[in-house]
């Protein structure tokens, strides 16, 4: 029988304890061993490698995080711990090794893929940041999104009862796609993200002009990237002439128990990384676009920048023009 492992690397999602509950169980319907990986890489170099049974997932798929947690691996850069982590696998008899991750764990797979013979890699898009080249979703997206929009519904709640411009700081690293989804889907008044770039002096005239109309207060969503959250809520009482608040969202974005959508795409990403790597694809990344999956070759994901769709970029670029 051929064995089949699985690990998550980078920032947790609230989406990994679904997809290892689906792989444990699709791998033995498709007549594979399962193997935990713990700690990400580190786990790979260090051989915390052990088989999975149902046990090991029962009661998980509704949790946030990883039950076999994550890690950011330093060591696994050096190709001697590489060679490790290889060496690990092989003494394990492993075949497959299917990694839920973000970007800088696909580069690491790369490298993995490169100096192996004959084991088969899977990748699995995994970060809130959804800044990953190739697919228009990454997994725990959906469940980071819902947590800010709930937060800012109770900023709203506050920031209308004081009339306050409320700065809500939201994760995403250099990538502004969380920041602007929230921002429409929250009703924000301003977004700041490092894709589109914007005029204080634009947003001042169009702030006036509705506060004569009777506007009372307003949520601006900026993201982490820009670093500019004291000197946007500064501008706020300067130049609107409005009090201001800021709240950093910060690792509540990555936590909570993992939406439907979240849930269903960790199913279907694991089914196509499963089915792939027993159809022979040994390098590959389980992407999803125009509403379907896909399998991309690691070198045309790992090391490939992400582009934001045009047509949310167009809608962005709304913000801050005068309306
Ligand atoms: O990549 C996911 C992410 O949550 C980013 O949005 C954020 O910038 C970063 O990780 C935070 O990293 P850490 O958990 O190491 O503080």
């Amino acid at each position: 029988m051929q064995k089949i492992a699985i690990l998550c690397s980078g920032g947790d999602v609230s989406g990994m304890n679904p997809a290892l509950k689906r792989f444990v169980e699709y791998s033995k319907v498709k007549g594979l061993r399962p193997y935990f990986v713990q700690n990400g890489f580190e786990g790979l170099i260090d051989n915390d490698i052990h088989e999975a049974g149902y046990s090991d997932v029962t009661g998980i798929i509704s949790r946030g995080g990883t039950k076999i947690r994550s890690a950011r691996s330093a060591r696994f850069m050096e190709q001697a711990y590489r060679k490790q982590a290889l060496d690990n696998l092989k003494s394990h008899d492993i075949s497959y090794l299917v990694i839920l991750g973000g970007d800088g764990s696909f580069k690491g797979m790369q490298l993995l893929g490169d100096e192996s013979d004959g084991i088969g890699f899977s990748g699995i898009p995994s970060t809130i940041d959804n800044d990953i080249a190739g697919t228009e979703y990454c997994l725990g997206v959906d469940t980071a999104l819902n947590t800010i929009r709930c937060a800012i519904d109770s900023i709203r709640d506050t920031a209308s009862s004081f009339s306050r411009a409320f700065v809500v700081e939201v994760m995403g690293r250099e990538c502004g796609y969380l920041a602007l989804v929230s921002a429409l889907t929250s009703g924000a008044e301003m977004c700041l993200i490092p894709e589109i770039p914007y005029e204080l002096d634009e947003y001042k005239t169009c702030f006036h002009k509705q506060m004569g109309e009777g506007r009372e207060y307003f949520i601006a969503v900026v993201s982490e990237a820009l670093k500019n959250s004291e000197q946007i809520a500064q501008w706020f009482e300067d130049e609107i002439g409005v009090e201001s608040r800021i709240t950093v969202l910060g690792h509540i974005q990555r936590g909570g128990n993992p939406t439907v959508y979240d849930r269903l795409m960790a199913f279907n990403f694991v089914t196509h990384a499963i089915d792939g790597l027993l159809e022979g694809k040994r390098s590959s990344v389980v992407c999803y676009s125009k509403g379907g999956f896909n399998h991309k070759k690691i070198e045309d994901v790992a090391f490939k920048q992400y582009q934001m769709n045009e047509d949310m970029l167009k809608v962005g670029a709304e913000f801050g023009s005068k309306r």
